[in-house]
C-alpha cells in the first residue's frame, strides 16, 4: 500500500499542496490543492493541454481554474448521495471533496488522477483496474461497520449518482453494486428490465443482474471501462462548444459529438430515446450517457453503452397511480416523452415483435422481491406492454404521416353515416366531432 505524502507550501495565508494532474502516465498540469477544503486553488503550469479533461473552458490558451475545480469537485460523491452524512462520520472525513486525494482521485470510469509532488507514484502501481482497493468506503456508504481506522484507498470516493453504491472486486473484474430506494426498491429491478429490452432490440448496453442482500434487491454490473478507455459524460461533451440560442439541446449535443468525431452518435441517441420511451425513464440526465474514448490516443470510440436506467417504470409511483398512457416527464432533450420520441430520426431498426413477452420477463424479474406485491407486479407488467403498443403507434404514425388523427377518423365515419342516411354532411347539428 502506498500512502500520500504532501509537500506543503504556504501562499496567501492558506496551506496548500502541490499535485500533478495525471492522465494515466501523462503529466497534464501542476496544481495547488488546498488540503483543508480539497479545492483546486491554482493551475501553476500546463504540460499537456491535449490531455486536459474534456470541456474545460480555455482563456488565452490556459484552462480556467474555476472550470477545472468544478470538474474536480464533480468527481467527488455528490451531496445528494443517500447515506452520505453517516458514511462521512464513520470515515472521519468532513466532506466528500477531501476523500479525493485519499485515493489519488483515481476512478474506475476514467483515467485521471493526481500525484503528490513529494512522491513519484506510478499509474501502474495505483490504478484500481489492476490493483486491489479497500471496500471500507463502500461499506460505510451502505451503513456497515468499517472499524476504527478505515482504509480510504477506494474508487467509491470518486463515484457519482444519488443511489447507494460500491465497487467490488470479483476475480479480475470490477463490479458496481447499486441499491434501490424506498418504498419499492425497484431501481435494481428496472436495470434488469432495461437490459432485457435492450438485449431484445439489439441496443448496446451494460447487462445488469439482480442479487439480494438482507432481502433487498441490488443491481450488479461490470465496469465497461478498461485501463485503456474512459467515459466522458454528455455534460462535458456539451461544454466543448457554445450553444447558440436558436439551437436546441438535441442539435447542440449531436453537433458537439460530430465536431469531436464521435462515431455513430445519431443512431445511438435514437436507440437511447426509444429505450427510454419504453421504460418511461425520467432521469436520463447528461451524466447518464456520453461517449467512450481511448485515454492515450484520445480517439473517440463511440457512445457509451446504455447504463443507469433505474429511475424508470413508475419506480416511485403508488400502484393505483401507474398510468402508462399518460404523458410523462423525460430528459435530456425534451421535457415530455411524447415530444422526445419525435426526435428519433430512424425507427427502421426497431423490431417491436422482439418485445413480445417482455411483460412476462419483467414479472419474472420482479417476482423475488418482497417489496413488490402481486398487484404492483401485474400493473407494472401491463404498463410496459402498453408502452410497447404506444411505441408501435408512434412508428406507425411516422410511416404514414398523412394518416388522419383519431378525431379525423371519427369525423369521416360520421360523414359516411350521414351520406348513407341521405343527409348532407354540412347539415349535421351539434355533438358532431370537428375534424382534428
Ligand atoms: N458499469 C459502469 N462502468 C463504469 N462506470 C460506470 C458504470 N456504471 C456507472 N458508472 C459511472 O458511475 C456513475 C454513477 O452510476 P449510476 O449512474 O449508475 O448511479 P445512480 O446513482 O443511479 O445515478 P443517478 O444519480 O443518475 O440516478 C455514472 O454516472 C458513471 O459515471
Ligand atoms: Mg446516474
Amino acid at each position: 500500500m502506498i500512502y500520500l505524502t504532501h509537500s506543503k507550501t504556504r501562499s496567501w495565508g492558506v496551506d496548500n499542496t502541490k499535485y500533478t494532474l495525471m492522465h494515466k502516465s501523462i503529466p497534464v498540469a501542476e496544481l495547488d490543492i488546498d488540503e483543508e477544503t480539497g479545492a483546486i486553488l491554482k493551475i501553476a503550469e500546463v504540460h499537456c493541454p491535449r490531455h486536459l479533461p474534456v470541456g474545460i473552458e480555455m482563456t488565452g490558451g490556459r484552462p480556467s481554474r474555476k472550470w477545472l475545480h468544478d470538474w474536480w469537485s464533480g468527481r467527488s460523491i455528490p451531496a445528494s448521495r443517500s447515506g452520505l452524512r453517516d458514511a462521512l462520520e464513520a470515515l472521519k472525513v468532513s466532506s466528500p471533496l477531501l476523500l479525493l486525494t485519499k485515493c489519488f482521485g483515481l476512478s474506475l470510469s476514467d483515467q485521471y488522477w493526481v500525484r503528490s509532488g513529494a512522491k513519484l507514484v506510478e499509474w501502474e502501481d495505483v490504478n484500481f483496474f489492476d490493483n486491489p482497493f479497500s471496500e471500507d468506503v463502500g461499506n460505510a456508504l451502505f451503513g456497515r461497520n468499517t472499524g476504527n481506522k478505515p482504509n480510504l484507498m477506494s474508487p467509491d470516493n470518486t463515484s457519482d449518482g444519488w443511489l447507494k453504491k460500491k465497487w467490488v472486486i470479483s476475480g479480475a473484474k470490477r463490479i458496481l453494486v447499486k441499491s434501490g430506494s424506498p418504498a419499492f426498491y425497484q431501481e435494481p429491478l428496472n436495470e434488469a428490465l432495461a437490459s432485457a429490452i435492450a438485449r431484445r432490440l439489439g441496443i448496446p448496453h451494460i447487462p445488469y443482474s439482480v442479487i439480494y442482500e438482507d432481502g433487498k434487491p441490488l443491481s450488479v454490473c461490470e465496469d465497461f471501462i478498461t485501463p485503456d478507455t474512459e467515459l466522458i459524460s454528455a455534460y462535458y461533451i456539451t461544454r466543448t462548444a457554445k450553444q447558440r440560442g436558436s439551437v436546441s439541446n438535441y442539435e447542440h449535443y449531436i453537433a458537439c459529438c460530430e465536431r469531436l468525431g464521435i462515431p455513430g452518435i445519431a443512431h445511438s441517441i435514437n436507440q437511447m430515446l426509444v429505450l427510454d420511451f419504453l421504460l418511461c425513464n425520467q432521469d436520463r440526465h447528461y451524466n447518464n450517457f456520453g461517449a467512450v474514448r481511448n485515454a492515450e490516443s484520445l480517439e473517440w470510440l463511440g457512445a457509451t453503452p446504455i447504463f443507469d436506467c433505474g429511475t424508470s417504470a413508475w419506480h416511485n409511483v403508488l400502484t393505483n397511480m401507474i398510468k402508462p398512457r399518460e404523458d410523462a416527464q423525460s430528459k435530456p432533450f425534451r421535457s415530455k416523452h411524447s415530444d422526445q420520441i419525435q426526435l428519433v430520426t430512424d425507427f427502421s431498426w426497431v423490431d417491436t415483435g422482439a418485445l413480445k413477452g417482455v411483460g412476462e420477463e419483467f414479472a419474472d424479474i420482479l417476482r423475488p422481491s418482497e417489496y413488490i406485491d402481486g398487484a404492483r407486479r401485474s400493473a407494472l407488467c401491463k404498463a410496459v406492454e402498453v408502452r410497447v403498443k404506444m411505441l408501435e403507434s408512434v412508428i406507425e404514425e411516422r410511416q404514414r404521416p398523412h394518416k388522419p388523427s383519431l378525431l379525423g377518423k371519427l369525423a369521416a365515419k360520421q360523414q359516411q353515416a350521414d351520406m348513407n342516411k341521405g343527409q348532407h354532411p354540412q347539415s349535421r347539428t351539434k355533438n358532431t366531432p370537428e375534424k382534428g
